[in-house]
């Protein structure tokens, strides 16, 4: 019976503690404020900003012209310039007002025509009845060759198309009589190649 009464009176006791501590005010303590963001914003103005390009800095005002660009320019320009050193000369543009008439002497066959500054060699020759040797008549060989007797073929004809001879072989006077057209009076040796 007395053990009976001293655990009532525990459970009393028990029940009073817990109902005085839920209307207690307890300690009063209070969370720290979120000092995060201060400490990110003084940390952050604390590093000192870099010099350092961004990526996209980079690919704005980076770069500068590629030196290949520059080299295919410069190419191009070059490769202009031979293209009109190849064209060669057109005689049907010679206004009639420019057309001039010079004395070509054929040394083997042995006389002088008249030849026009548009009129080609080879057919003129060929008017007179001579047996000239042709092949392409463009240009292109060498079969129609001549040579000529006064000095580099260049102070004496212009070449409509000349794709056979070079500098040197025409400087020792020889030329393409089917796209040579005369610039001055001189002799000319045909069926001559170098
Ligand atoms: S015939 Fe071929 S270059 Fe004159």
């Amino acid at each position: 019976m007395a053990e009976q009464i001293v655990g009532i009176a525990l459970g009393a006791a028990l029940t009073f503690i817990a109902v005085a501590m839920h209307y207690s005010k307890g300690t009063g303590w209070e969370p720290n404020d979120d000092i995060s963001q201060k400490v990110l914003e003084k940390r952050a103005a604390s590093v000192p900003e870099t010099s350092f390009p961004e990526p996209m800095n980079r690919s704005i005002g980076g770069g500068g012209v590629p030196a290949g660009a520059v080299a295919a320019g410069t190419e191009g320009e070059l490769e202009e310039g031979e293209e009109e050193e190849d064209a060669g000369f057109d005689p049907d543009a010679i206004p009639d007002d420019e057309v001039e008439v010079y004395e070509i002497e054929f040394a083997k066959e042995g006389e002088t025509i008249e030849i026009a500054n548009n009129e080609n060699i080879l057919d003129m020759g060929e008017e007179q009845g001579w047996d000239m040797p042709y092949a392409c008549r463009e240009g292109s060989c060498l079969s129609c060759a001549g040579h000529v007797e006064d000095g580099s073929a260049q102070d004496y004809v212009r070449h409509s198309n000349n794709d056979t001879l070079n500098e040197d072989e025409m400087d020792q006077g020889y030329c393409l009589t089917c796209t040579a057209y005369p610039t001055d009076s001189f002799t000319l040796e045909t069926g001559e190649q170098p």
